[in-house]
């Protein structure tokens, strides 16, 4: 029995069990024959969750990049490492072998180098999907520096917040970015976010729309020159397992984005080992994860995961929409892409198109099909499961958190049973536990709690940049030795879990905790609704009452709103209860959404209070507008 590779449902049993009982001494044994290190660690394990501390193979010393680019080099150099998928279709894919990746990043990193970057600066990456991306991203790797990639989609002010947070000396950018029919002009964006950071000293541009751009001398230099200079080989610097690799903002429920840091061994070893596992993934295999790299999705599961395991993974530069609604399933049937990777926000705007698309195009090479992000609903997983998995390619619903590094719930394909809206069961070595308000674990199946991690796993974020008090008070506070997620969740009869969606969006109601999932998921149920999203306002007499706002499929035509309403109530009483009824119901062209596609439910609850003097910043969100119909509709 090979502990790497997870074959069928009972292997899942023994090794998670084997995984719990001997912690490290199960890590150690993937960690010793699957990765090359330059020297063993002294430790295993080494932490305590109420400093809060965690260390994986202290002592040890490696390269990422040496895990993810050289060892294949021997017996893999012609296979394609990163197949890039351009914007438009007439451009034409990009195989880019292991053997071209290796020369890329080495000359990348000498680059980075030549301009004074060393081991533990900080460099900003705001680039677009391109393969300069990636190997961008592995060019700091390879030369011990952290990495902060900033989502080419932020504003100039997020930018800049983040750039100063971590203190960046360096940001790497390009020209401009395709996005569908329209260009975006990055390089402007960069030079807006710069003149709040005096920090940084260079900017190294890469050429993508051939777009005029202004260079500023003496700080911004053309990439490509400086590539041709250099030299085709870079030795890796060696790291300590528990060096920096990068650092990856996310947004909390108040304040500043959190800079959560990520460090080397572990990280390695984690993102390769649940991407062998959830993918399945075989030698010839085509992987392409539809993530930007700007989020952990992509450093884990396009970037880091993939290559681990000497994988071929897809890099998409465009947009689903574009030359037209066909185009995931067009990349699909061009280079029979085996397992496919999305968020259940893509999914439902699929569905919204309707099947007819979908029918022009061969999908049989598919086998996996994932999902991650937030919730996917019982309709969008039926319509993923029908129409592009054909009831025969297993849904891996990976539940996990850029704090957690890599997937921490989900089945693993063709071992584990799925149930739509269930991540089913923890991977490999992690640990969960549902606790109440008091702060009990709360035993048993058939429950429901707060979702918290009992024990470390190898990638788990080690803390926030610069502010450790804020990683303790956040994730280590709330529940005495557990890593709390933030999220709540539900075990049902057979142990299997579904995460009900952030706790802070659980809204009491007459005294019963409603989750806004499932209420959704009832509502979406409605064949006239795209989507919806529920949050609580002040009611006199039962605390909380529930406001929906709810998109309509073809902007609803032909229907009589006061019908509707009643008919969604309805769905709603008929799948959880008369008590989770909506005392308003909004029907809108659109829910305002972060640019991971999650929507801001904080907005969302300060309009169903009409208190909308102070609505936060609303510049990052994917679409402002929406926000002033809704607000204006509302009232
Ligand atoms: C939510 C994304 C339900 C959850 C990898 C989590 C999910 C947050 C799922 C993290 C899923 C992610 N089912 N909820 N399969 N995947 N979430 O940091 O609330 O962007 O806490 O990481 O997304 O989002 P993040």
């Amino acid at each position: 029995m090979s502990n790497y590779h997870i074959k069928h449902f009972e292997e899942y049993f023994q090794v998670y069990r084997k995984s719990v009982r001997d912690p490290e001494g199960f890590w150690e044994e993937i960690a010793e024959e699957h990765f090359l290190w330059r020297k063993k660690w002294d430790k295993v394990l080494s932490w305590d969750f109420s400093k809060p501390e965690v260390k994986w193979f202290e002592g040890a010393k490696l390269n990422i990049t040496e895990n993810c680019i050289d060892r294949h080099l021997r017996t893999r150099g012609d296979k394609t490492a990163i197949l890039f998928e351009p914007n438009d279709p007439k451009e034409g894919a990009q195989h880019i072998t292991y053997r071209q990746l290796h020369e890329r990043v080495c000359k990348f990193a000498n680059v980075l180098k030549e301009k004074g970057i060393g081991k533990g600066d900080r460099v900003c990456i705001y680039l677009p999907m391109i393969p300069e991306l990636a190997v961008s991203v592995l060019a700091c790797a390879r030369i011990g520096a952290v990495h902060s990639v900033v989502f080419a989609g932020f504003s100039s002010t997020a930018l800049s917040t983040r750039i100063n947070d971590c203190e960046a000396k360096m940001v790497l950018t390009s020209d401009g970015s395709y996005r569908g029919a329209k260009t975006i002009d990055l390089k402007g964006i960069v030079d807006e976010a710069l003149e709040e950071c005096p920090g940084v000293e260079s900017v190294l541009v890469v050429k993508r729309i051939n777009s005029e751009v202004n260079m500023k001398s003496g700080r911004d230099f053309w990439l490509q020159p400086l590539l041709d200079e250099a030299y085709k080989d870079c030795s890796p610097e060696i790291m300590d397992s528990e060096d920096p690799l990068f650092i990856l903002y996310t947004s909390g429920s108040t304040g500043m984005p959190k800079g959560m840091l990520h460090t080397t061994g572990g990280y390695m070893v984690y993102t390769a080992y649940t991407f062998k596992n959830v993918f399945q993934y075989k030698e010839e295999d085509i992987y392409w994860c539809t993530a930007d790299i700007g989020w952990i999705t992509g450093h884990s599961y396009i970037v880091y995961g993939p290559l681990a395991n000497g994988a071929t993974t897809v890099m998409f530069e465009g947009v689903p929409s574009y030359p037209d609604f066909g185009r995931f399933w067009d990349i699909v049937q061009k280079h029979k892409i085996k397992q496919f990777y999305t968020a259940p926000t893509a999914i439902r705007a699929l569905a919204k198109q309707g099947t007819e698309l979908i029918e022009k195009y061969d999908l049989s090479s598919l086998k996996v099909l994932g999902s991650v992000g937030e919730p996917i609903n019982e309709e969008a997983w039926h319509w993923y499961n029908d129409n592009i998995g054909k009831k025969k390619s297993p849904i891996v619903d990976t539940w996990w958190q850029t704090e957690t590094g890599g997937v921490m719930i989900t089945p693993i394909p063709f071992s584990t049973p799925t149930k739509p809206t269930y991540a089913t069961l923890p991977f490999i070595g992690i640990q969960p536990a549902l606790m109440d308000e008091a702060g009990n674990e709360i035993r048993g199946n058939q429950v429901e709690g707060r979702l918290c991690i009992k024990f470390p796993w190898p990638s788990i974020a080690r803390g926030i940049w610069g502010n450790q008090q804020r990683f303790k008070d956040t994730y280590f506070s709330a529940f005495e030795n557990m890593y709390f997620t933030g999220d709540g969740a539900l075990r049902d009869e057979v142990g299997y879990y579904r995460i009900t969606g952030r706790v802070d969006d659980v809204i009491i109601v007459s005294g019963h905790n409603l989750g806004t999932a499932p209420i959704e998921d009832a509502i979406n149920e409605h064949p006239a609704v795209a989507e919806s999203a529920i949050v609580g306002f002040p009611h006199d007499i039962k605390g909380n009452a529930l406001y929906g706002y709810v998109t309509l499929k073809d902007a609803g035509e032909g229907r009589d709103q006061d019908n509707l309403r009643k008919e969604i109530n309805q769905v709603i009483t008929e799948h959880i209860g008369p008590i989770a009824k909506l005392d308003k119901i909004q029907f809108t062209n659109g829910l305002p959404k972060t640019r991971s596609g999650k929507i801001m439910r904080r907005i969302l609850r300060k309009i169903a209070s009409k208190d909308t003097s102070n609505l936060g910043d609303t510049s990052t969100l994917l679409n402002p507008e929406v926000v002033e119909e809704i607000i204006k509709e509302a009232l």
